[in-house]
């Protein structure tokens, strides 16, 4: 049984992919299981902490003793963070936020044309550095990073652009690893520190990932 170090702690944590419209019938995604994010969210409810888990669409049901905030598209989970985020202690971006979605969401299914056709894509917010950005209230704030090369350079330069506190980072290029894997490896970086976490299950990773959290809570 694990010590309840984050008895108190009410954590909101993003997971999964969002889903982007085109149509009423198709939309743009990714390949984000959704286990990291839940894996963190059972970890920090074995820690005693309180947990809202705002996910989208995924195939795992949430752990037993979180509040599940469905969402579909990055306009909902901003909505639902910028909701949470301010009664949190902590918020941790795990999902896999679409960058773009589609300039305007077709009234009626999109009729097949000639042999190619062009799709205008305009910016998603930024979730994450919206809820870093808040000016009272704000929870600290964890973000992930999925690189494929100089991860220490680019997760740092997230951390400083997005005004996180933390962020976990991990090489999407090693197979077996990252996105829809059991098992992953993650660095975190905080503005002081770095700490390795070699590769294991997302759920033993979750609860290292909690443990150093509550450390720099304390
Ligand atoms: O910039 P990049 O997508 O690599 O940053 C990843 C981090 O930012 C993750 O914590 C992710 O959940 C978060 N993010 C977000 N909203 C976006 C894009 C990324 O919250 N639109």
């Amino acid at each position: 049984v694990q010590a309840p170090v984050l008895l108190g702690k009410t954590f909101t944590i993003t997971a999964g992919p969002t889903r982007e419209p085109l149509d009423p019938v198709r939309y743009i995604s990714n390949h984000s299981s959704g286990k990291m994010g839940f894996a963190l969210a059972k970890a920090a409810l074995e820690l005693g902490a309180t947990v809202n888990l705002i996910s989208g669409p995924v195939s795992l049901s949430a752990p037993e003793g979180a509040t599940l905030f469905p969402i579909e598209t990055a306009r909902d989970m901003l909505n639902s963070a910028l909701q949470l985020a301010p009664q949190s202690d902590v918020f941790i971006g795990c999902a896999a936020v679409a960058d773009y979605r589609a300039a305007t969401i077709a009234e009626h299914k999109i009729k097949k044309q000639g042999d190619e056709i062009t799709l205008t894509m305009v910016k998603n917010p930024d979730v994450i550095a919206h809820v870093a950005a808040l000016k009272e209230n704000r929870p600290y704030t964890v973000g992930f990073a999925a690189e494929t090369q100089d991860i220490q350079q680019y997760a740092k330069a997230k951390l400083k652009n997005k005004n996180l506190d933390m962020i976990c980072a991990n090489d999407v290029s090693v197979k077996g690893l990252g996105f829809n894997a059991n098992d992953n490896a993650l660095s975190l970086f905080w503005s002081d520190d770095c700490l390795n976490l070699p590769t294991t299950s997302k759920q033993q990773l979750a609860m290292q990932v909690m443990h150093a959290l509550s450390k720099r809570l304390n």
